[in-house]
């Protein structure tokens, strides 16, 4: 065993941090080549961060007790979803938070809120502009905003959702915006300036929000057996009978709209790409399109090899809160942990010819391992995982009930939102009528 860190380059740091920003996936793939799939990179001034891209050592970090490894780190969202965000918290809180905002995703949950999914995705995908270049990325986030929205608060309260959800859209768009991205991870996410501005741009949500939460407790019908996710949360109780309070019940409601439609909607976006450049896959999916969701592998195997190759969460920070063993190197208190989930794709040794899109090789495998880690590992793992590949699904079928999408490019390159790798040019395509 080595004292240190491990290997990594030397370039200033402000070179590593401007690669960070932009995503630059050669870049991360050549220190992956060069150093191997444990290596240091510069990302703030104090500590260097070490990137993980091995199957046993991310499973090692994702099970390390909660006084070793500090999760709920989240330095780029914190300032938009809160402190009592699942995403912020920590050790027994957030297995508290979690135990409670599990029920919302009790399987009679995931199947209202992929019905809800289905019906958007017929209605809005009824109106798009056949036959004429689109951008599949902002029709998706319209849809699956409109989706969270319902998912959210229910069908009675939809517009107010949906004032909601516009204006938690402008939060998300100033968190992504690159010179805010450089503030947070070069500077201090909770620096007055930044914690200023961002209570600037959610104010008015929050009270939106707030009044919505007012109007939901006082409704006469009762909040019993309703299936919107703030319904189930305003009900939950921890082991001790205590609820949610209203500044959590916030951050949990800002969290669920920012967390449940961006990275859905980026994903399908992608999945449009890949389609639309392997016209006998998507026609082999048309097939049976109108068959029940979860009723097929081809379905799922698709939306497994696309969340492999196009990860929309390339990586997930914990921070070491001791000296710690990570694989051959003593790493000190407060180095970075980065679960690389594009880097754990692409490694040769977990996957064959791994930057290929083979839906074949799930044929043999199952999701769920630490080889395949689209939705992260550890304690912050995300809680919609199995929605999201519902979601897709229900979505991608409506679709192709309608519509062949068409490609009028080249496959699309990745250009990184805030925490998201997104289609450089948003997705452009055609979505022909059959
Ligand atoms: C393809 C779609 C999705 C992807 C790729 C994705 C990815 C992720 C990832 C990587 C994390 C872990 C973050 C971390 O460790 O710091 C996460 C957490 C989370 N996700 Fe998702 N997600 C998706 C869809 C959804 C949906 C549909 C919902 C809810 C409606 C959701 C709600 C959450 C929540 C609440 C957390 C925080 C969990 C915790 O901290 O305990 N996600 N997601």
């Amino acid at each position: 065993m080595s004292a240190g860190y491990p290997p990594g380059p030397a370039t200033p740091a402000a070179y590593q941090v401007l690669k960070w920003i932009q995503g630059d996936e050669q870049y991360m793939l050549n220190l992956m080549k060069t150093y191997g799939p444990v290596f240091s990179i510069k990302l703030a001034s104090k500590q260097p961060a070490v990137v993980l891209a091995d199957t046993d050592i991310i499973r090692e970090i994702a099970l390390a007790p909660a006084d070793v490894v500090q999760t709920g780190v989240n330095l780029p969202l914190r300032p938009l979803v809160g402190p009592a965000s699942l995403l912020s918290l920590g050790g027994e809180t957030h297995v508290r938070a979690r135990r409670m905002i599990g029920g919302a995703f009790r399987a009679q949950h995931l199947d209202s809120h992929v019905e809800i999914t289905r019906r958007v995705a017929a209605e809005q995908s009824e109106r798009w502009s056949a036959d004429q270049q689109v951008r599949s990325r902002p029709l998706m986030l319209k849809l699956f905003g409109t989706a969270i929205s319902e998912m959210l608060w229910g069908f009675d309260h939809a517009e107010e959702a949906e004032r909601i959800f516009a204006a938690s859209e402008e939060g998300l768009k100033l968190a992504a915006d690159p010179a805010f991205g450089i503030l947070m991870i070069a500077g201090d996410p909770n620096a007055p300036a930044v914690k200023r501005v961002m209570a600037t741009r959610t104010a008015s949500l929050h009270s939106e929000i707030r009044r919505l939460i007012v109007m939901l407790k006082r409704d006469p019908r009762g909040l019993e057996g309703r299936k919107d996710f703030m319904s189930t949360l305003i009900c939950a109780r921890d082991k001790d009978g205590v609820g949610f309070t209203e500044d959590e019940l916030v951050d949990h409601a800002m969290t669920l709209t920012a967390a449940g439609h961006e990275t859905s909607s980026t994903a399908t976006s992608w999945l449009f790409d890949i389609l639309a450049h392997r016209p006998e896959l998507q026609e082999l999916l048309a097939d049976g399109a109108d068959d029940k969701v979860g009723s097929s592998e081809l379905y799922k195997a698709t939306i497994y090899e696309t969340l492999r190759v196009r990860p929309v969460v390339p990586a997930t920070l914990v921070v070491a809160k001791q000296e710690m063993q990570v694989g051959d190197w003593m790493v000190q208190k407060n180095a970075g942990l980065l679960t690389h989930a594009f880097l754990t794709h692409m490694n040769p040794e977990h996957w064959t010819n791994p930057s290929e899109f083979d839906i074949g090789r799930w044929e043999s495998r199952k999701p769920g391992g630490y080889d395949w880690v689209p939705f992260g590992a550890g304690p912050h793992r995300c809680v919609g995982s199995q929605l999201a590949v519902m979601q897709i699904e229900a979505v991608t079928r409506e679709v192709l009930l309608r519509y062949r999408i068409e490609a009028v490019g080249p496959p699309e390159g990745g250009t990184t939102k805030l925490v998201t790798r997104c289609p450089a040019n948003d997705g452009p395509l055609r979505f022909v009528r059959r």
